[in-house]
């Protein structure tokens, strides 16, 4: 069996530069250490409102990363376009609401099929091999994700983080028989929100076959006290034991 593949979500680090109107710390410079640290991949979401992520970041990361990049964003049409452009080997479709401070739900793919139907052969057609829909772990949504054409759905486990106790477990067994069904379907199997250091291990014992992992916050938060490569390593260590 393959091992799951991590990756690196680096908006935080463009939260911490903008919140000082800056110039760092730069996530570009951060996505090399990250891969330095054991990263397969780097993840960045570039919002319509340019909150963290800038252009200017998703071009220098096109050219700097080495390992997978995933580019996230909503449907908008000029930030679809930016995407077909940059040419990312992943494509990840996320719903985006202005005020949220942070995705906060997986996309309704069945209420926006119409709009999926010709963003995902946009996407497929400018030579992105991998699209993939950041999903809940809801039956109808990732047969929905299928049906449009998609290669991957991301499991939405924010639920699973903010839970404790029985809850936690119904909820990762939802987790657990989405992902059930994505592979049936022929799917691939990512999954984020919310992974930190103390849940992943419960995460993953619940979750077999996940193709890969998109963590941020807790790597970010972590290398405040220890360097974002040892956090890096320390994740890695837990998400490819
Ligand atoms: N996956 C998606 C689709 C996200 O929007 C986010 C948050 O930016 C993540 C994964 C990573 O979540 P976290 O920062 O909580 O690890």
């Amino acid at each position: 069996m393959t091992r799951t593949r991590l990756l690196i979500n680096i908006d935080h680090i463009a939260t911490l530069r903008n919140a000082r109107k800056e110039t760092f710390p730069d996530p570009v410079q951060a996505a090399l250490l990250c891969e330095l640290g054991g990263a397969d991949g780097i993840v960045f979401h570039l919002r319509e409102d340019r909150r963290h992520i800038t252009d200017r970041d998703v071009r220098l990361l096109r050219k700097t990363v080495r390992s997978k990049l995933d580019f996230e964003l909503s449907t908008a049409a000029e930030i679809v376009s930016i995407c077909c452009e940059v040419g990312p080997e992943l494509a990840t479709l996320v719903p985006e609401r202005r005020e949220e401070v942070t995705t906060e739900g997986g996309l309704d793919v069945v209420a926006s099929r119409k709009r999926l139907e010709t963003v995902i052969p946009q996407l497929h057609d400018a030579g992105i091999p991998e699209v993939s829909l950041f999903v809940d772990p809801d039956p109808e949504q990732i047969r929905a994700a299928a049906d449009l054409g998609a290669d991957a759905i991301e499991l939405h486990t924010g639920d699973f983080a903010n839970s404790r106790g029985a809850e936690r477990k119904q909820v990762l067994g939802r987790l657990a028989a989405g992902g059930a069904l994505a592979r049936e379907l022929g799917l691939g199997l990512h999954a984020g929100h919310g992974l930190d250091y103390d849940n992943y291990d419960t995460f993953q014992d619940g979750m077999p076959h996940l193709d890969e992992v998109s963590i941020g916050f807790a790597i970010v938060a972590r290398a405040v006290f220890v360097g974002l490569e040892q956090a890096v390593r320390d994740m890695a260590f837990l998400v490819k034991a």
